[in-house]
């Protein structure tokens, strides 16, 4: 349970938010005038739909589709098994992608959906993450663009959930032991 734990914000709301609107400018940068979002839910949700916001205020003009795919189940450490609980609804064939994702940690979760999405004919496709766990990639996957460096301790809120809670938190912070 969540009861009587306080969590300290790694990043709060407002560098969570100025670093969104800079990925967001970049993104609006790097793409052509096409772009589809692919959200990994679920905990890419809020992170998603600020960026989102940040790219109108950056000039784009995107569409947003989502994906719900798990390496975790309800624990800490990957399970190395991926699932689709629910597909895209759009056709991304010859369109340009962005992925957008929490955190980049083994890189199971990513590297699937990458090639998933690049079998099904998507032209550009780059990844962008809010935050990554530098040295703990196994799959050989890299984000394009990467929010913030975290260490490698379990961190919760902004989305991020254990056991789905805490996702609801304003800022990310380390989940206590
Ligand atoms: P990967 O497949 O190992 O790269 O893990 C990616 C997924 O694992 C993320 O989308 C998160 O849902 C979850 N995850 C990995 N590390 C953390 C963490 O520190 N806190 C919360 N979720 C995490
Ligand atoms: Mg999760």
């Amino acid at each position: 349970m969540t009861d009587n734990i306080s969590i300290t914000p790694l990043f709060t709301e407002e560098i969570i938010a100025d670093r969104t609107q800079q990925l967001a400018n970049e993104i609006a940068h790097t793409y052509p005038k096409d772009l589809l979002v692919v959200a990994l839910l679920r905990g890419s949700f809020m992170f998603a739909a600020d960026l989102l916001r940040a790219l109108h205020r950056a000039g784009a003009h995107p569409q947003v589709d989502f994906m719900t795919a798990s390496s975790y189940g309800t624990g800490k450490e990957s399970s190395g098994q991926l699932t689709i609980y629910r597909d895209l609804t759009e056709n991304v064939h010859g369109r340009n992608v962005l992925i957008v994702d929490d955190i980049l940690e083994t890189g199971r979760t990513l590297s699937y959906a990458h090639a998933e999405i690049l079998n099904r004919g998507a032209n550009m496709l780059h990844i962008c993450v809010l935050l990554e766990k530098p040295g703990k990639c196994i799959t050989g996957i890299k984000a394009d663009f990467v929010g913030f460096e975290v260490p490698d301790q379990f961190v919760v809120g902004y989305g991020l959930d254990h056991a789905n809670y805490w996702r609801e938190l304003p800022f990310i912070g380390v989940l206590p032991q």
